[in-house]
């Protein structure tokens, strides 16, 4: 049986990948979402042509995540695409932030998506592919979302090696990185939308734009998928500025 996962499918870019996945995907069987809000995911399977099974569960629950392995192992699925999709930020100084906010950051952004990757490589074939959730915060530290950029870092680089890792198997692994997008995630984060910069409001994504992008850019097999001119013309420079440490640091050797 052929699986497509989507997590944070309750919400925003994730419900935007469920529902464009659910007209694109022809030799899938059955889309699977998760997320911890039951009755949202349920009023989407009921809009799904693709059999869909919606799968309530805490991503930075140990246990439940080991419970989904569980349900994975005896399901007889190879999983077509995993939409690593579920994140949380939380804007502030880092010294007037809850240890719960930091912590659950950390759990869901990282440690979460890192174990769903590993979780479901064993039942990916040549074809299959993986779209990890970053964001443009992951090109550059960023004061008032300190912990939140690190932990989209973090998704980037591991997206990125796990692309070159996993290549010559034929499975395709891309980093999404979109700038802000108008999604409930900007609501969770800025206590007061006043707090969010004007840059960041003028330069504003809509969740179909960057899903279409996205999955777009995981067909054609690219590693890193990046929406809208602002947030690519950041990306280049961030990119460049790099090369040229690298290529100083080895001449330097
Ligand atoms: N919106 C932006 O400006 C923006 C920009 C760049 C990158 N991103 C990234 O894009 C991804 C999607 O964000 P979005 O904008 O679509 O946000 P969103 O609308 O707030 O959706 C977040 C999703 O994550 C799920 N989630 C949160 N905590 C969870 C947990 N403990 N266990 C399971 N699921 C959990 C939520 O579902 P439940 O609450 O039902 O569990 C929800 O479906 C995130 O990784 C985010 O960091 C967002």
């Amino acid at each position: 049986m052929n699986i497509a996962i989507i997590t944070g499918a309750s919400s925003g870019m994730g419900r935007e990948f469920a529902r464009r996945l659910d007209s694109l995907l022809k030799k899938t069987d059955e889309i699977w979402l998760l997320a911890r809000r039951k009755d949202r995911l349920d009023a989407l399977c009921a809009q799904m042509q693709t059999k869909t099974r919606a799968i309530a569960l805490d991503l930075t629950s140990e246990k439940e995540l080991a419970q989904f392995a569980e349900v994975l192992s005896i399901s007889d699925a190879r999983i077509t695409v995993l939409v690593n999709c579920a994140g949380v930020g939380k804007y502030g100084a880092f010294s007037d932030q809850k240890s719960e906010d930091i912590n659950g950051m950390l759990r869901l952004n990282i440690l979460a998506l890192t174990e769903m990757t590993r979780i479901c490589l064993p039942y990916m074939r040549k074809g299959s592919r993986i779209i990890e959730l970053a964001s443009g915060a992951a090109f550059l530290p960023q004061a008032d979302f300190a912990v939140y950029a690190a932990s989209k870092a973090y998704v980037y680089s591991f997206g990125c090696a796990l692309a070159k890792e996993l290549r010559g198997q034929g499975i395709y692994v891309t980093t999404v990185c979109p700038g802000p997008v108008d999604t409930p995630f900007l609501e969770n984060a800025y206590d007061s939308p006043a707090r969010m910069s004007g840059l960041k409001k003028l330069t504003m994504e809509t969740a179909d734009r960057v899903v279409e992008t996205a999955l777009m850019d995981s067909r054609q097999g690219k590693p890193v998928s990046v929406c809208g001119l602002p947030m690519k013309l950041l990306y280049l420079a961030t990119q460049s500025t790099q090369n040229m440490m690298q290529f100083f640091m080895q001449a330097q050797q």
